[in-house]
C-alpha cells in the first residue's frame, strides 16, 4: 500500500456488523485504487473530540452509522441540504482542513429504486409510507423530491405528525383504518419500520386493494425477499428489496474520498449477499 494512499473508514458503536468495508473494499479492488478503508470502533465518550479533531486522525473521510449521526451533524464545519433536513450526517470528508457532512441514504433511496424498478415514479404521484423513524424521514424527502405525495402510517400517529409537519402538505397522517382506501390511490408502498426483519413479525397488510403498476418496497434487506416483497411478487406487483439502498447509498462516498464514481453491479450484490449468508451461519454455530 502507498504510503500517501487515502484513508476511509466506518465509524460507529458497534461497529463490526457493518457491510460498508465489504463495499468500498470491493470497489477500491474493481477499479485498482490505492486506499483503504476500514471499521472504527468509537467509545461514546470520545465521540464528539474524534469529530471536531477529524483532521488528525488520519482519514480523509469516513461513514457515520448508529449512534452518531447526529453527533457528526453537530460537528461538521458544513453540511449539505439533505443532512440538514434530516438532522443526521452519514458520510464526511475532510476538504482544504474543513469537515464536510452529507446524508446520501435519499440518493441511496432514490437510487435503488430506479434501477430497481425504473420509471417508477412516472406510474403515479402518490406513495404510503410506513414508519416515522430515521430510516422514514430519508424516504419521505427523497418521494418528495420527486413530485409525489406522501400518505403516511405509523403506530404512534404523534410521531408521524411530528415528521408531517417538518415537510410540509406533501405529507398526509392517516390512521390504520384507512389504509385500504388509500391503498387504491397509489404507486408505490414503502415499508420502513422493522416489520418482516429476521426475527420480527411480518407485516400484516392486504396489498389487493394496490393498482397492479405499483411498486412495493422494503428498506428491510434481511431477509432479502420479506414477507410483504412475497406477497407483492405473487400478487405481480414490482418489487424493489432493500439491499440495493444500502449499495447505492455508498456511491458518493466513495467518490469523495477515492476519486472514482463506483458502480452498484450484481456482482457487489453477491458478494455482500454471501458475506450476510456467512454471518448467518456462524450466528447458528
Ligand atoms: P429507524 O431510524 O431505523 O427508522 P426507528 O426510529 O426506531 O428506526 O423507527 C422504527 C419505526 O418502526 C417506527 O416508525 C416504529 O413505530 P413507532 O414510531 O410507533 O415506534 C416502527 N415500529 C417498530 N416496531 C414496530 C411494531 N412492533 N409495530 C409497529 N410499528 C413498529
Amino acid at each position: 500500500m502507498m504510503e500517501n494512499a487515502p484513508r476511509a473508514a466506518v465509524i460507529g458503536w458497534p461497529v463490526k456488523h457493518s457491510r460498508s468495508p465489504i463495499i468500498h473494499r470491493h470497489w477500491l479492488k474493481t477499479y485498482d485504487l490505492a486506499g483503504s478503508y476500514d471499521r472504527l470502533a468509537l467509545e461514546p465518550e470520545k465521540a464528539e473530540a474524534f469529530f471536531r479533531s477529524f483532521s488528525s486522525s488520519g482519514l480523509v473521510g469516513a461513514n457515520v452509522t448508529i449512534p452518531y449521526k447526529e453527533t457528526a451533524f453537530s460537528c461538521c464545519d458544513e453540511v449539505d441540504e439533505t443532512a440538514r433536513v434530516l438532522g443526521a450526517v452519514n458520510t464526511i470528508v475532510l476538504k482544504d482542513g474543513r469537515l464536510l457532512g452529507s446524508n446520501t441514504d435519499e440518493f441511496g433511496f432514490l437510487g435503488s429504486l430506479d434501477s430497481g424498478a425504473p420509471g417508477w415514479d412516472e406510474i403515479g404521484k402518490t406513495a404510503i409510507v410506513l414508519g416515522a423513524g430515521g430510516a422514514a424521514r430519508a424516504v419521505v424527502w427523497a418521494l418528495l423530491s420527486r413530485g409525489l405525495t406522501v400518505h403516511l402510517f405509523n403506530r404512534t400517529r404523534k410521531r408521524a405528525k411530528v415528521l408531517a409537519d417538518r415537510f410540509g402538505s406533501g405529507v398526509q397522517v392517516h390512521e390504520f383504518d384507512d389504509l385500504p382506501t388509500i391503498l387504491k390511490t397509489v404507486s408505490i408502498f414503502v415499508n420502513t419500520t422493522s416489520f418482516g426483519m429476521e426475527g420480527q413479525p411480518a407485516l400484516d397488510v392486504d396489498l389487493s386493494p394496490m393498482p397492479g403498476s405499483a411498486v412495493v418496497t422494503d428498506i428491510v434487506y434481511v431477509p432479502l425477499e420479506t414477507p410483504l416483497l412475497a406477497l407483492a411478487r405473487h400478487r405481480g406487483l414490482q418489487t424493489v428489496d432493500g439491499l440495493g439502498m444500502l449499495l447505492h447509498q455508498a456511491i458518493p462516498g466513495f467518490e469523495l474520498w477515492f476519486g472514482h464514481r463506483p458502480q452498484v453491479t450484481a456482482e457487489l450484490r453477491s458478494i455482500v449477499l454471501e458475506d450476510m449468508a456467512w454471518d448467518e451461519k456462524l450466528g447458528e454455530a
